[in-house]
């Protein structure tokens, strides 16, 4: 058995990573589970320059931010399912006419942000469906006349941001029949003619323009009939477009427009408005501040645009009739200017204004501007420097129902403020400088349903706050200093389902002090009462804080700012509905078995950035009372091993995250125990890479019910001598002892037998000789063996006359240069004027390891050569690890069928394989001198500790 042991020897520790269905994708994740109909493969950002190996059956592909330079015929080809292939983001300059022909499926191709200059004939061939395509942010120059001609079904084009300079140039483009939207914005382009794209109607409906110098903008056939919307802003930076548009009707379709910042005199501005026959339902006027505004409106406006934009036009003062032409907006957005004052009776014609945006003006208070407005149903009044709101201020505006008032400088709310606005429901008065609420909400608004008080410096929320307010569901006080919460605080908030208290200063004497804090609102499910001051230091506590709170469901106590000592075993009571509870981040040292006894729905439950680094820190027991958790969070919690979980009983679990903590090993039990495991995160832990780890490197290798995320990422701390290799890179096969191995040893022996002596019988000469040459390796090999005498070369080099370039230029240098090991090439070291078998022989024999470099020529000519017999005999008469094999080139298993023996062997053990084009060499090297310093006869340390 020993022997046979011995003789399963390493060769080398890498072995092919084949494209797979299993989960484990190198630096790629499987966003939705592998049984989704439509997997989903995120690969960004990963250094990537060519397509990783992915599931045929991906739908959706991100490899957006890698370092793609190129794309290549045949690096989609098995990929011919994929509907939506994100490749932004990269340095790709070039692509293959054809790439794409395997993607007839492909809806949607993003290839923004990348270096193309061209669009060629072929290079978009095949996307027979795609229906959006980004090209944006390129370098794009030229596209070729039918570059676009098989793109039958696209809808959406980008080429914002490139280099086209020329309308004509964006001619071939329109070879796509249905186009309906085009972004040409920022191309440099000086001069628009319509005739120079088209002089037949175009099916767009989308045009956006901007940001090009247009000297002229001619526009002489009826090529719009569909446009909806066009974008005009930031144009013209000459300050002297002409506009010629010959027919009034040309834009008759157009219903918005973008006419933002645009560096034009005012008569030009005039004309281009005009062109649009008061026909806009929406305008954009954004930053036009050089215009003479009135001039602008009076061209602008009419009775059916319902939209008005003048955002950021440093207006300071409005006139009173200004808005006159467009009475029947039903929204203004003044934001973003230095407006302080609204002349009364301004709006006084209006009769459908639903919104009106004043953020960021210079407003200090609010008088009676909104007077008789009784449409508006939102007012933006935040980031003024309002002190004080009146309580006649919002008089009558019964139909409001969203008003921010946030980031002001409001101190104090009367309740009379709101008192008539009935139909209130978002009411945000973040920050500002309210110290009490005292009883600006006694009375409601009854209709609430959102109240926003978070950054202010209230530091108590007194009985009954909230009392009239039984609609409100979501109550945001975070960002203050609450320190003190009397019991029934809360109470009348029928309606409550969330409320917001992290980031204050709430310690657990606030929540066991009074027995009801959490009292009168039966129906919150989510509560936050993250990064306070909440330490507790009894086991058992005398009031559980939110044992009135049985609809709750989410609970956020994580990030206390001074650790939470302790969780008490009745905390949680009351809690029966609780699903998710956040704890991580609070210095948690040990839980309690009894925590979770009282939360029996709890699937979600969040540990990680604690202090669990003692055995018993989480009790299997800890789990019993809540099997149903699906979703587990431990990462950086120190954790030595997950064996607590072997007793845990949670056949449900299906995300498993322990990232960043000290695991050494997973074994068979563990992962059997976890029966409904979907995702598995263990980056960053301290494997052992050894055979008590072989379960969990094949099954991480292999399982189609787990993904393992990033596994390819996993290193190996121990054995000292493995430190940073890859842990699925460890070969797992030498641990067993492979009863298929010794079936093949027999019959290979058998087989060599029965050809031997049939080869003695049909070719008796040449054998003879040949078995005088082994006979003379066998006594040679004794001779030494018993003069016990050192060898004169470490390495014999067996290899190809055809790859003697690679031997000169890479080999030699690195092994007798750098790693100055002793190489015997018979080029060089063969004694001239010998048999050629004698030299091999003698080469061989004089040399601790024989390497053989193998390649599809060195298979069909050397291998059963003698150099190979001789090594092999070698081999397999004195059980000597001496064979080192060497792929410099992918031969697939399939391939190597006719060379049978080698087929086996390399089933069977692994090999060393030189790096493609691109890849880092270091670690082949590496490996290479590991196997070469390995002892002959003895087994591999590397693989069998
Ligand atoms: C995976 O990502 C790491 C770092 O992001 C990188 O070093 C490694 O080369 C990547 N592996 C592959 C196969 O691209
Ligand atoms: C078009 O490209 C520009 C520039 O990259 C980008 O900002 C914009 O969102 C894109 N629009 C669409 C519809 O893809
Ligand atoms: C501005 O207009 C002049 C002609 O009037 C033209 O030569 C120049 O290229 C234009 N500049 C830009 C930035 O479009
Ligand atoms: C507008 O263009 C048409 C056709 O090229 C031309 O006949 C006409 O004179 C131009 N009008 C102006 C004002 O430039
Ligand atoms: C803007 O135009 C109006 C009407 O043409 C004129 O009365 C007003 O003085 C102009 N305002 C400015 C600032 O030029």
């Amino acid at each position: 058995m020993g022997t046979l042991k011995q003789i399963t020897l390493y060769i080398a520790l890498f072995s092919f990573i084949s494209p797979s269905s299993a989960f484990s994708l190198n630096n790629c994740t499987i966003s939705t589970p592998l049984k989704d109909i439509q997997p989903k493969v995120l690969c960004y950002k990963m250094g990537f320059f060519r397509i990783p190996s992915i599931p045929g059956n991906t739908h959706i592909l991100d490899i957006s931010f890698n370092a793609f330079t190129q794309i290549q015929i045949g690096d989609f080809n098995h990929l011919s399912n994929l509907q939506d292939l994100n490749i932004s983001h990269n340095k790709i300059s070039q692509i293959q006419e054809g790439a794409f022909d395997s993607l007839s499926n492909l809806y949607s191709l993003n290839l923004a942000s990348n270096r193309l200059q061209a669009i060629s004939r072929g290079m978009l061939h095949g996307l027979t469906n795609l229906l959006v395509l980004r090209l944006d942010n390129n370098y794009i120059k030229d596209i070729e006349e039918t570059a676009f001609s098989t793109l039958h079904n696209l809808k959406v084009l980008n080429l914002t941001k490139n280099q086209l300079h020329y309308v004509e140039k964006i001619k071939p483009v329109l070879a796509s029949p249905h186009l309906e939207e085009l972004y040409i914005g920022s191309n440099h382009l000086n001069a628009f003619k319509s005739y120079e794209m088209s002089t037949n109607p175009l099916a767009l409906k989308i045009l956006d323009f901007s940001n090009n110098p247009f000297a002229t903008f001619q526009l002489t056939d009826n090529i719009f009939q569909f446009l909806n919307h066009l974008d005009l802003s930031y144009c013209g930076q000459n300050g002297t477009m002409t506009w010629n548009v010959t027919e009034k009707t040309f834009f008759a379709s157009v219903k918005s427009l973008y006419f933002m910042d645009v560096h034009m005199s005012v008569q030009n501005a005039a004309n281009v408005l005009q062109s649009f026959q008061n026909l806009l339902n929406k305008i954009r006027l954004n930053g036009n501040a050089e215009l003479n505004r009135t001039d602008l409106l009076l061209n602008a406006c009419s009775p059916v645009l319902q939209v008005l934009r003048l955002k950021t036009n440093k207006i300071k003062h409005l006139n009173e009739h200004m808005f006159d032409l467009c009475s029947n907006l039903t929204e203004i957005d003044l934001g973003d200017n230095e407006i302080s004052n609204i002349p009364p009776g301004m709006f006084r014609g209006f009769t459908q204004l639903k919104t009106l945006r004043l953020q960021i003006n210079k407003f200090t208070r609010i008088t009676n501007f909104f007077q008789n407005l009784f449409t508006l149903e939102f007012i933006d009044l935040s980031r003024n420097s309002i002190k004080t709101l009146n309580c006649d201020v919002f008089a009558n505006l019964t139909q409001l129902k969203m008003l921010y008032l946030y980031s002001n400088k409001i101190s104090i709310i009367e309740s009379c403020s709101f008192k008539d606005l009935k139909s209130l429901e978002v009411l945000r008065l973040g920050t500002n400088n309210l110290l009490r609420i005292g009883d600006a909400f006694r009375n409601g608004p009854q209709s609430l349903l959102e109240l926003q008080l978070s950054f202010n410096k209230l530091s108590k929320i007194e009985k009954y706050t909230f009392r009239n307010m039984s609609q409100l569901k979501y109550l945001h006080l975070q960002d203050n200093q609450i320190s003190e919460i009397e019991s029934y605080a809360f109470g009348g908030l029928k309606n409550l389902s969330s409320l917001f208290l992290s980031s204050n200063k709430i310690s657990a004497k606030t929540l066991t002090k009074h027995q009801d804090v959490f009292s009168g609102m039966p129906n919150l499910e989510n509560l936050g009462l993250d990064a306070n001051i909440i330490l507790f230091t009894d086991d058992q506590l005398k009031f559980p804080p939110f044992k009135d709170l049985k609809h709750l469901t989410v609970l956020s106590l994580h990030s206390q700012r001074r650790g939470i000592g302790q969780i008490p075993s009745n905390l949680l009571q009351g809690l029966s509905s609780l699903e998710m509870f956040y704890v991580g981040n609070t210095n948690l040292a040990h839980l309690n078995p009894d925590t979770f006894k009282f939360s029996p729905q709890l699937w979600f439950l969040d540990l990680s950035k604690n202090a669990l680094s003692e055995d018993h820190s989480i009790p299997a027991e800890l789990f019993h009372p809540i099997s149903r958790l699906t979703k587990l969070l431990i990462s950086r919690t120190q954790l030595r091993s997950l064996n607590f979980l072997l007793n845990a009983n949670l056949s449900r679990l299906s995300t498993l995250k322990a990232t960043g903590n000290e695991i050494d090993l997973i074994n068979k039990t563990l992962i059997q125990s976890l029966p409904r495991l979907e995702v598995l995160d263990l980056q960053k832990n301290t494997f052992t890479c050894d055979c008590d780890n072989e379960f969990f490197i094949d099954w991480a290798k292999n399982s189609n019910s787990t993904q393992v995320v990033y596994l390819n990422k996993y290193m190996c701390s121990y054995p000292s001598s493995l430190r940073g290799m890859s842990l699925s890179a460890f070969n797992t096969e030498s641990c067993t002892l492979n009863i298929d191995f010794i079936c093949f040893l027999c019959s290979s022996i058998v087989v060599f037998l029965t050809l031997l002596s049939s080869f003695v019988w049909h070719f008796l000469r040449f054998q003879v000789v040949y078995a005088y040459y082994l006979f003379l390796a066998f006594l040679y090999d004794n001779k030494k063996k018993q003069s016990g005498s050192t060898f004169q070369y470490d390495a014999f080099i067996s290899y190809n006359a055809q790859d003697e370039p690679w031997v000169m230029e890479e080999l030699i240098p690195k092994l007798e240069g750098e790693q100055s090991w002793r190489l015997c090439l018979h080029h060089r070291d063969f004694e001239p004027g010998r048999p050629i078998i004698d030299n091999i022989v003698d080469g061989i024999y004089s040399s601790r390891k024989t390497i053989c470099l193998i390649t599809k020529n060195y298979l069909k000519s050397n291998w059963c050569s003698s150099e190979v017999q001789v090594a092999s005999f070698r081999l397999f008469d004195e059980q000597k690890d001496v064979l080192i094999l060497v792929f410099l080139e992918d031969i697939p298993t399939h391939q190597l069928s006719p060379y049978h023996r080698m087929r086996k062997l390399v089933k069977k053990r692994t090999y060393l394989r030189w790096p493609k084009p691109g890849e880092d060499t270091k670690i082949f090297w590496q490996k290479l001198k590991l196997a070469l310093e390995a002892k002959e006869g003895h087994k591999s340390d590397l693989l069998i500790p």
